[in-house]
């Protein structure tokens, strides 16, 4: 699997932290916050009496946390109660992520985590008076007698579908049976789509499989499950709506995300997207700028919109607002200081948007515009619909603008045919571009993808020593642009608190990382002014010299 490369500025539409991580916002989490309003009283009571609890991890890209945090809304409506781990929880919920292959294999390592123990298996299997569907263990024994039965119908000389775990290196699930039993696993996001049914056979543990293209179901299925169903899916990645909750539960209490486009309707050929998170569906303007009004007078003073192509946006609506129209509405809507958006697809970068940057201060100085390769062979073997002249005529529009902006981008090496030469100009574009980031990841062959079936794979050795040649190169680019920051003043939105005394943290309109020092008491959430003194290739070092 890839490493990949993140020097510093926060990762925008993927899982480009080393070792497919989160992100890290200047190494502090902010406490949990739910926006300040809070679910039904209805709702509270059944939480109460039933004592209702679910876990949720998400793994993956910025468009995952905050799908997490409308399911977590979702959850909170019924009346459950969010817990930090798994051992307390009722449902268990994996938001997975499928981009790379190591990502896709992190939700089977924890799946495996929860299987049963098979002397407890056993032992529950055996109790026939037990209901089945209200213990994991008597639904694990049930599941495994299904697909056994299943599997031999497939294969008659086929010994059992499932093996019976016999690994006494599980005790999770057994504490978690112990603790009180009757659990529901369920795995949602990029791997609940791509694996589907398939999952059940991996780990009948699990009880519900939903892609992200279903969520506008999760209540309903949800409500199976508390109906006493033992498996329930939502795979349907044939829709034109788009997974909007009336609660969401928002982690941070300064910057809120807003899906506005969901899906990707390009086909890059290396790309499991499409695929797991079906069409392009857009969010309509009204309702977009409804809740932006609301997120300020919920006192966020930061929008990120989100988007697997943001700037493909199309306004369903009879307003048919052009993403750069839209930009700039949420620019002006009162209260918001920093709007952000991310992910853009080159094709559908335009003039309109960098004149709107300009023409809101607002609208924050950073364009993150994934390019994949400098090589234009390459780009057409990846279907990226642009050449590197293409691409570089949109760097053009941002250079040439009235405030500089800063560039980030991903790319990946080693793709399947990518020659030496290649790989030389896709060096040569980052000399040319000077980005202020770039997240790098080894070719990751991925199911159902054109890519998979092309000649001439790169080794992963080789794979390993084009990126660590990247990654150099870069590191130097980005040590080279910090230092000539060194004297200047950059507005930051304080997120950071560090254990250090009179130390912080925060992000600029750019969003580099500005750690600095303040002697003062209180500064999470305020805008303060802060002055560089040092550089790092990653981050910002400086010192508050207003607000
Ligand atoms: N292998 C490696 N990297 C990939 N990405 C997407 N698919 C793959 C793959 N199969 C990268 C791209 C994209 C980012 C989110 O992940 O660079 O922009
Ligand atoms: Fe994947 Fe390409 Fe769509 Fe981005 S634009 S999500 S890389 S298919």
């Amino acid at each position: 699997m890839g490493k990949s490369f993140d020097i510093g500025l926060e990762r925008l539409t993927g899982i480009g932290v080393p070792g497919d991580g989160q992100p890290q916002e200047g190494g502090i989490k902010p406490p949990l916050h739910d926006a300040g309003r809070p679910f039904s009283d209805q709702g509270k009571q059944e939480a109460d009496a039933v004592g209702s609890t679910f876990y949720l991890e998400t793994f993956g890209c910025q468009m995952n946390d905050h799908d997490s945090e409308k399911v977590a809304g979702v959850l909170l409506a019924r009346g459950y109660r969010q817990v930090d781990g798994p051992e307390a929880a009722k449902v268990i919920l994996y938001n997975t992520c499928s981009i790379r292959e190591k990502a896709a294999q992190k939700v089977f390592s924890r799946l495996g985590e929860l299987r049963p123990a098979a002397s407890d298996l056993r032992s529950v299997a055996s109790e026939e008076r037990e209901p089945y569907a209200e213990t994991p263990i008597a639904k694990f024994a049930q599941d495994k007698q299904r697909t056994r039965s299943s599997e031999e119908k497939r294969n008659p000389s086929a010994q059992a579908g499932v093996p019976v775990p016999q690994d006494p290196k599980h005790p999770s699930l057994r504490k978690i049976v112990n603790a009180g039993g009757g659990k529901i696993i369920g795995v949602l996001g990029c791997v609940a789509q791509q694996e589907g049914e398939e999952i059940f056979e991996r780990a009948p543990w699990v009880s519900l499989v939903c892609g992200s293209a279903s969520y506008r179901k999760l209540p309903q299925l949800i409500a199976e499950l508390e109906a006493g169903n033992r498996r329930v899916t939502g795979l349907d990645t044939d829709t034109d709506e788009t997974f909007e909750t009336e609660i969401t539960r928002r982690d941070n209490p300064w910057r809120a995300y807003l899906t506005i486009i969901e899906g990707c309707d390009k086909a890059c050929s290396y790309c499991v997207v499409p695929f797991t998170r079906g069409p392009e569906r857009s969010r309509g303007s009204a309702s977009i700028l409804e809740e932006v009004r609301q997120l300020a007078d919920a006192g966020y003073s930061e929008v990120q919109l989100l988007g697997q192509t943001v700037n493909s946006y199309a306004d369903p609506s009879a307003r048919n607002m052009r993403f750069s129209e839209l930009l700039a509405a949420v620019a002006e809507v009162s209260g918001i200081r920093r709007v952000r958006f991310t992910t853009s697809h080159p094709r559908d970068f335009g003039k309109d948007i960098v004149e709107a940057i300009e023409a809101h201060p607002t609208i924050c100085d950073h364009v993150h515009l994934p390019v994949q390769s400098g090589s234009t062979a390459v780009l057409r073997a990846m279907a990226r619909t642009y050449s590197r002249e293409e691409y570089l005529e949109k760097i053009a529009l941002m250079k040439a603008a009235r405030r500089p902006i800063s560039i980030t981008t991903d790319m990946i090496v080693g793709f399947p045919g990518e020659t030496e030469k290649d790989f030389e100009e896709t060096l040569t574009l980052l000399d040319e571009v000077q980005y202020d980031s770039v997240f790098a990841f080894k070719y990751s062959p991925r199911p159902n993808t054109p890519s998979l079936k092309m000649a001439d794979a790169i080794p992963e050795e080789e794979k390993g020593r084009r990126l660590g040649i990247l990654m150099d190169r870069q590191r130097e680019i980005q040590r080279v642009r910090n230092e000539k920051l060194v004297g200047e003043t950059f507005e930051v939105l304080v997120d950071g608190k560090s254990r250090r005394e009179n130390q912080w943290s925060g992000h600029t309109s750019s969003n580099r990382v500005m750690n600095f020092t303040s002697p003062e008491q209180e500064l999470l959430g305020d805008y303060v002014q802060v002055k560089v003194v040092s550089a790092m290739p990653n981050s910002l070092v400086g010192e508050m010299v207003g607000r």
